[in-house]
């Protein structure tokens, strides 16, 4: 692929899309409230966030559901085949829901859009769609909804820009914990993914509107920030000045907000100087997310990962070695092509070997345009069936082995909500990362809060209160 220069979306450019917020705010037929449902990643999460801060100074108001709104917009995600599916399928229903509400508009932006011709295949086959724009577009947004509302045809937007654009309109999921997204795109070219595809060339923002943006939040009393890319071990590289990801987590450090986490990280660019960073930090959590995708030295190669098995089990035990107790989670794929029974048998014994706290499995899915979906021997979904529930059932004996070593200890818990099964009790996540139940009301929410550890129970901990 060409070498690209990532685009800094000018000030001027921002000012314009300023003004056409205003432009829509005042045309009569602008939706009066929005619904923004989100697939796939963090990425996602944090630009439906962005999302609803345009249409927010466009003066929209979030509807409580997307049955009651005026504009409903798919950020939609493409990294899995039923990722793909879901999203079309609630588009569809959708249709049924514009014959109650003339008025209602509807939007599809995000990653699936932005493969080669998928706008305009959508188009045709979804013709009640009224606007689409990819991943580099969302910053304009306001334009495209400018247009949308005074044309009887669809807006279409995808452009293939690897674009950075500072100072966007933000309207936050949380109070208590925000995203920080560092870099954008991705450069590893895994055979099985079509991230670097939908998302472009790996950039980072500059570490000084990292900062800026961490010290506005913990002004405004955050007490968690999430550092967000696809590989944020190789944050930095891009920059003129090149700075590396220890060296930004030593400065957001300084800062002083409660708690840092980041994900995800690539096992082949966890170095040392980061390990070191995290045992020496006060506010970096003691928890890591190394996907580790496959056990077989094989498959990894041909996955284009980079690593091998040893060379991830040494990271491990060195994250280890340095900040004992950390919380460990990673992703698996099953049933990449040519996976053999004996290859996937590396698999269980790496999961039983490493013993994650989590782990998110996923059958492997061709994706069209990638490498892998190219290669011979495509796994049957009956073998690639039987492997995950092995895989998973590895996993959780794993787990609950990993997640004993908690008992007993203290915890601090950022309090999240109300636990889903009792009014009595709030939920939220510890240090390490896991999710911990104790004791509690609406008014711990935001609030960190001690534990001890008491029990555990399918994937969570809980606690008691030792204030
Ligand atoms: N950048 C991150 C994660 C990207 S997508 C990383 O490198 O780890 C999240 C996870 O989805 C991946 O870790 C991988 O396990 C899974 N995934 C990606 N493409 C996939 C595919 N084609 N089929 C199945 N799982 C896939
Ligand atoms: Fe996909 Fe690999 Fe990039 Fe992760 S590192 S986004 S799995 S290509
Ligand atoms: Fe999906 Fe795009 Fe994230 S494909 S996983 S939403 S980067």
């Amino acid at each position: 692929m060409a070498e690209r220069k990532p685009v800094h979306v000018t000030e001027a450019e921002l000012e314009e899309q300023r003004q056409y917020a205003l432009e829509v705010r005042s045309l009569p037929q602008r939706p009066e409230t929005y619904f923004i449902v989100t697939y796939g990643c963090q990425m996602n999460a944090h630009d439906s966030e962005l999302l609803a801060g345009m249409l927010r100074d466009m003066g929209m108001s979030e509807a409580p559901d997307r049955e009651n709104a005026d504009f409903v917009l798919f950020n939609t995600c493409c990294v899995r085949d039923n990722a793909e599916r879901r999203a079309l399928g609630n588009v569809t229903w959708l249709k049924e829901v514009r014959k109650k509400n003339p008025r209602l508009m509807i939007g599809v932006c995000g990653c699936m859009i932005q493969q080669p011709g998928m706008a305009e295949t959508i188009l045709k086959q979804y013709r009640f769609i009224d606007l689409a724009f990819g991943t580099a577009n969302l910053y304009r947004l306001p334009e495209l909804m400018y247009r949308a509302l005074n044309t009887d045809r669809a807006v279409v937007e995808v452009e293939e820009r690897d674009v950075i654009a500072e100072e966007l309109p933000v309207q936050r999921l949380r109070n208590d914990a925000a995203y920080i997204t560092i870099m954008y795109g991705c450069d590893n070219f895994c055979s099985y993914c079509i991230v670097p595809y939908v998302r472009g060339r790996e950039r980072s923002r500059e570490p000084e509107a990292i900062l800026e943006e961490a010290k506005r939040l913990r002004d405004s009393g955050v007490k968690e920030i999430m550092l967000l890319g696809q590989n944020v071990n190789s944050y930095g590289k891009s920059l003129e000045t090149p700075v590396t990801f220890a060296e930004l987590l030593r400065r957001l450090d300084a800062l002083d907000i409660p708690r840092i986490r980041f994900m995800t990280s690539h096992p082949k660019d966890l170095s040392d100087e980061l390990i070191a960073v995290m045992a020496e930090s006060k506010h970096i959590l003691p928890q890591f997310h190394l996907p580790v995708q496959h056990g077989n030295n094989e498959i990894l190669q041909r996955m284009n990962r980079r690593y091998t098995r040893e060379r991830y089990l040494e990271r491990v035990e060195k994250l280890r070695e340095a900040i004992p107790g950390i919380g460990l989670t990673t992703d698996i794929i099953v049933g990449f092509p040519g996976e053999t029974e004996k290859q996937f048998q590396d698999t269980l014994s790496l999961v039983r070997e490493v013993g994650y706290d989590s782990a998110f499995t996923f059958i492997y899915s061709p994706r069209k345009g990638t490498k892998a979906a190219d290669m011979p021997d495509q796994i049957s979904e009956d073998v690639a069936t039987d492997r995950i529930k092995r895989l998973i059932a590895a996993q959780e004996e794993g787990q609950r082995k990993a997640q004993s070593r908690f008992l007993g200890q203290e915890e601090e818990v950022l309090v999240e909500g109300l636990s889903r099964r009792s009014d009595t009790a709030v939920s939220g996540h510890g240090r390490h990362g896991i999710s911990i139940t104790l004791p509690g009301s609406e008014a711990d929410i935001g609030k960190i809060v001690r534990v001890r550890i008491t029990g555990m129970k399918n994937n969570t901990l809980t606690g008691e209160r030792i204030d």
